[in-house]
């Protein structure tokens, strides 16, 4: 049956691309998006797009013209550092701004898909690859935001019956990534290997991270629109882990990314960034049991990233 759509942050990196899936499947998808970070030129075509803040009024008047059966929230500040510069800017956007989707959402009964992040609410988890459960020590503003963004889901939930899955991806990495989220390394990388630019690694390279090639989390989020409303009533039964389990270094990375664009660079180290974690990854079991599984190796994904930033530099 075809749905009504909302894909909030649609034109930036991940959301154009769970757009373009949801309306491949037949939906009918509308966008929107302020381009703070995201790109005119990611909106895949056959979506309705409309320019505004999340935070708008005119949200509330196109939910009333259209009525969503689903709204898929991708639209955030999405950048740690900028979040611990300016806190404030951070919650007005990853908070006030979802409320309004949310009130939305709740006067006409929408589901809604949440995207939260297993790579900062956890903070420096003790168990790795780390479960929905563990603890939630987040420690940054952006942190904050989204485990308290999950919070908000979970009131709506159990006073006004909103269903809602939320899904924490590790560091996602693909096609139109730019290099401010959280897998920002695998851009920087990508173009300058192309370039046969020296790459910089700060600190000693061996800092872990949980790299998921956004085809798998179009994936996710296609199970995700489906998925019963999960038993149980504590917070972390809503949620379900996205990423692949396998811890990458950034030293390896490196090595990865040379191998996939067949080009070898200088590699250069810099003093270690403060405040940065050192390992990260996480546990899928659960949203593997419900059919869904990571596919794409880490090689596999870096070459259609690397075609991908190739054509972007020829095209300029
Ligand atoms: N990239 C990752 O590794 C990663 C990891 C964990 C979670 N996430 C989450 O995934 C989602 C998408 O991230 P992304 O990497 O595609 O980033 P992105 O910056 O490419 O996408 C975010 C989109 O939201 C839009 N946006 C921002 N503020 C807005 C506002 N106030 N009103 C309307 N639109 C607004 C931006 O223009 C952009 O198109 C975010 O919620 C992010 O927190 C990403």
């Amino acid at each position: 049956m075809s749905r009504k759509v909302l894909v909030t942050g649609g034109a930036g990196f991940i959301g154009s691309h769970v757009a373009e899936a949801f309306l491949a499947r037949g939906d009918r998808v509308w966008i929107v998006d302020d381009l703070s970070s995201g790109r005119a030129s990611n909106l895949p075509e056959g979506a309705e797009f409309r320019r505004m803040d999340i935070g708008d009024d005119a949200l509330n008047e196109l939910y009333d013209d259209v009525g969503f059966d689903l709204v898929s929230h991708h639209a955030a500040q999405i950048d740690v550092r900028s979040s611990v510069a300016d806190p404030r800017r951070d919650a007005r956007i990853n908070l006030d701004g979802l409320l309004n989707v949310l009130e939305a959402a709740r006067r006409h009964g929408s589901r809604v898909v949440y995207v939260s992040s297993g790579g900062v609410v956890y903070g420096e988890p003790e168990v790795r690859p780390t479960p929905e459960t563990a603890p939630k020590l987040p420690r940054s503003p952006y942190g904050v935001t989204k485990l308290a963004g999950e919070q908000y889901l979970y009131y709506y939930a159990q006073i006004h019956g909103l269903e809602y899955v939320a899904l924490r991806y590790s560091n996602v990495y693909g096609p139109r990534q730019d290099p401010h989220g959280e897998a920002g390394v695998v851009a920087i990388f990508g173009r300058r290997v192309l370039e046969g630019r020296p790459l910089t690694i700060f600190g000693d390279g061996e800092q872990t991270r949980d790299y998921v090639f956004v085809g798998d989390v179009v994936a996710a989020n296609l199970a995700a629109a489906d998925l019963p409303v999960p038993a149980g009533t504590a917070l972390d039964d809503r949620a379900y882990n996205v990423g692949t389990g396998r811890e990458t270094s950034v030293n390896a990375l490196a090595r990865e990314m040379m191998a996939a664009g067949e080009r070898e660079v200088d590699v250069t180290y810099a003093a270690e960034r403060p405040g940065e974690l050192r390992h990260s990854s996480l546990d899928t079991a659960k949203l593997q049991a419900a059919g869904w599984a990571p596919r794409t190796s880490l090689r596999d994904g870096l070459r259609q990233t690397l075609d991908h930033i190739e054509r972007e530099m020829m095209a300029r």
